[in-house]
């Protein structure tokens, strides 16, 4: 009986318990009333007195062994249920806490400047990023040699067609499309990605959003324009924010204008965002030139409109104080998380 006791510690000592499950088949098979340890105390009673002191005590050692393994299995594997555990758990403490995302400055500039646009009730309208030569210059009134369409400014798509195939320059493209497929009167706004072959800097990059709006109907006025762009400046930088118009060109308006602002930081004094002067230049406009409105198959007799283009994230550096325009495009989420509470 002597050995049998041994190979029993072996055994015992050997079982591995991974689960609720093995733990009750353990209990059974060694410690109910019917295992294997009852029985040896029933085989222990029929030994002669002086082998019951040698057998007693390894039998009692065994016991507990497996009373202990038991219990020790028991409270391991019954976290598996959830049961014990579930004790620790204080349910009062704050979960841990999860980063919320956040808006890209860009969008959240581009949402502002549409929201103020639809209120006065344009509509928003979008458009391919690849554009044919046409819709990109031709239609806009861009003589065959401006300077605009060689290869410096623009990337052009590679094709094996006749047709010329490229990265819209401007969401003025967009416009386009909106006039051939619509009678006036048109009040639209067009938000997106543009591109131009432009050395990447501070100030430049070769690929930028824009906002360009128009408004074609009968007797609309450069009138009209000012005030619609005065409007959106107020609702954008706050009402103390002054205007002024320079004259310049574009080839699809005429007379064109370049916009400036009262500078949002010194408010007009001078400082180094404004170089001292003031004002900051935020958009071009203009009133469409009657070429552009018969390219599109409306009446410059009957229409006139007024159109303008601004740059989303000049719009953003100006409203966040943000001084490197590649900060836009590098995802770095200590710049990002600084948005996380904006507009
Ligand atoms: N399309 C011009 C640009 O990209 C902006 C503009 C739009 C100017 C409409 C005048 C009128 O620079």
């Amino acid at each position: 009986m002597e050995s049998k006791v041994k190979e029993l510690v072996e055994e015992v000592g050997g079982v591995s318990i991974s689960n609720p499950d093995q733990a009750e088949q353990f209990r059974l098979k060694y410690l109910s009333k019917k295992g294997v340890l009852a029985d040896l105390f029933e085989e222990f009673k029929t030994l002669a007195p002086e082998q019951r002191k040698v057998v007693g005590k390894q039998l009692n050692e065994l016991k507990q062994m497996a009373e202990k393994k038991f219990a020790e299995a028991k409270e391991t594997t019954s976290a598996q249920n959830g049961s014990s555990a579930d004790k620790n758990i204080d349910l009062s403490l704050p979960s841990e806490p999860i980063e919320l995302g956040s808006r890209h400055p860009i969008s959240l500039v581009r949402a502002s400047i549409t929201d103020i646009f639809t209120k006065i009730g344009f509509t928003i309208s979008e458009g391919p990023e690849i554009e044919d030569d046409w819709h990109n210059f031709g239609a806009l009134n861009f003589p065959e040699d401006h300077p605009a369409r060689d290869m410096q400014d623009t990337f052009f798509v590679e094709s094996d067609s006749a047709d010329k195939w490229l990265l819209r320059t401007h969401t003025s493209s967009v416009q386009v499309r909106v006039m051939k497929n619509q009678k006036p009167p048109i009040r639209t706004i067009s938000p997106g990605r543009v591109y131009r072959n432009e050395t990447i800097s501070a100030r430049a990059h070769c690929q930028f959003h824009q906002v360009e709006g128009l408004y074609v109907d009968e007797g609309v006025s450069f009138a009209d324009l000012k005030q619609t762009l005065y409007y959106f400046v107020q609702e954008m930088f706050g009402e103390k924010i002054n205007i002024r118009f320079r004259p310049s060109f574009f080839p699809f308006t005429e007379p064109s204008a370049e916009m400036d602002i009262s500078c949002i930081i010194c408010g007009g004094i001078g400082c180094p965002v404004c170089k001292q002067s003031g004002w900051v230049e935020i958009l071009g406009c203009g009133m469409v030139h009657p070429n552009v409105l018969e390219n599109c198959g409306i009446d410059s007799k009957k229409y006139t409109g007024y159109a303008f283009g601004m740059g989303i994230e000049r719009i953003a550096m100006l409203r966040f104080q943000i001084k490197d325009l590649r900060l836009f495009f590098e995802n770095d989420m200590r710049f990002l998380s600084q948005f996380k509470s904006v507009l």
